[in-house]
């Protein structure tokens, strides 16, 4: 097929390019090449004419975005959560949406543990203090944290990711409890939780599983901190605005909890001028739990999948609203 006949499909940032070059073979394939996303305005410019989009959990699509599209058919989000597109407007326009379940699930989970573990027992600190040249000697009452073999973990979600974070936990001997989700295979020892408050009072750890919609967005507020052990690690790898910020800064200033460790924050990148940025009994890094060669990856090849079935008017492998689309 010459390039002329070939459906359009934008790319908002550089991936993997063998990738790409298997959209390339059925599309003609506009790739975004700054470091940086386009902005909003790009988007949409960029969108126009378009059959296809390939995005990022940093690209809103809208229905205003998909109004300045309309030969748009497939939207293919390189990413599990898919809260930056409004699904429902790309539903009623009949626009496919497509996310990478699964194949980051155990990577993510991975690194939520390495959260958990550099907060209990304070890892990023030590070596923050060794690199300022604070190190002078061995100190009896020195980076005391807390055990993590035999402590309780909560994990808010317990969905494919919170299910590898449970089987993590088994390993440690870890008591798992939950709220939200169900258990399965590996994970059939963990305990439901009454409720969250539940959940929050007798956990060591409490870590976010959970997507980022109206009924989670500050699911995690200055209430919900103050039910927490004043020993307590929270672990956010899901979306920053599950938990309000400034009182985060709050439990954390006023040790309500012993540390967060978080992959996500609101917003993203993270104000510079943010208090949370203060303190040492934070760790956060730039929302890179899925980031393993091998996941990343995984993730592009199947958005590929995705926007090729899309394209072809099939049912996307990995679609959200494919069951919507059918039923229309
Ligand atoms: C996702 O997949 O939703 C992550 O936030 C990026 O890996």
């Amino acid at each position: 097929m010459s390039n002329s006949q070939k459906p359009r499909v934008f790319v908002s940032r550089t991936v993997f390019q063998d990738v790409i070059a298997r959209l390339s073979e059925e599309a003609e394939v506009d790739v975004w090449p700054e470091p940086l996303p386009p902005s909003y305005e790009e988007l949409c410019r960029r969108a126009r004419g378009c059959a296809g989009l390939f995005t990022l959990v940093t690209d809103r699509v809208d229905a205003g975005l998909m109004d300045a599209a309309p030969t748009l058919k497939v939207v293919g989000q390189m990413a599990v959560g898919f809260d930056n597109i409004d699904v429902a407007a790309a539903t009623e326009r009949g626009i496919a949406v497509g996310n990478t379940p699964d194949v980051l699930s155990g990577t993510t989970a991975d690194f939520a543990f390495a959260l958990l573990m550099a907060g209990a027992r304070r890892i990023v600190e030590g070596n923050r203090y060794v690199h300022e040249g604070r190190w002078q000697t061995w100190e009896p009452m020195g980076f005391m944290g807390q055990d993590i073999h035999g402590a309780t973990l909560g994990i808010i979600g317990l969905g494919r990711i919170g299910r590898e974070m449970a089987k993590r936990a088994s390993g440690f001997d870890m008591k798992v409890l939950y709220h939200g989700g169900s258990p399965s295979e590996g994970c059939a020892d963990a305990e439901e939780a009454r409720s969250l408050d539940d959940l929050l009072e007798r956990s060591d750890f409490v870590t976010v599983h959970a997507p980022l919609t109206d009924a989670t967005h500050h699911m995690l507020g200055e209430a919900q901190f103050r039910r927490m052990k004043s020993t307590a690690v929270l672990i956010n790898t899901a979306r920053g605005p599950i938990v309000d910020q400034e009182a985060l800064y709050h439990a954390l200033s006023d040790g309500e909890i012993a540390h967060a460790a978080l992959d996500v924050t609101d917003p993203e990148p993270i104000k510079m001028d943010d208090p949370l940025l203060t303190l040492d009994n934070v760790t956060i890094v730039p929302h890179i739990a899925s980031a393993s060669t091998a996941a990343r990856r995984r993730m592009a090849e199947m958005t590929v999948d995705n926007i090729l079935a899309g394209l072809r008017g099939e049912p996307l492998p990995t679609g959200v609203n494919n069951r919507e689309l059918a039923s229309v």
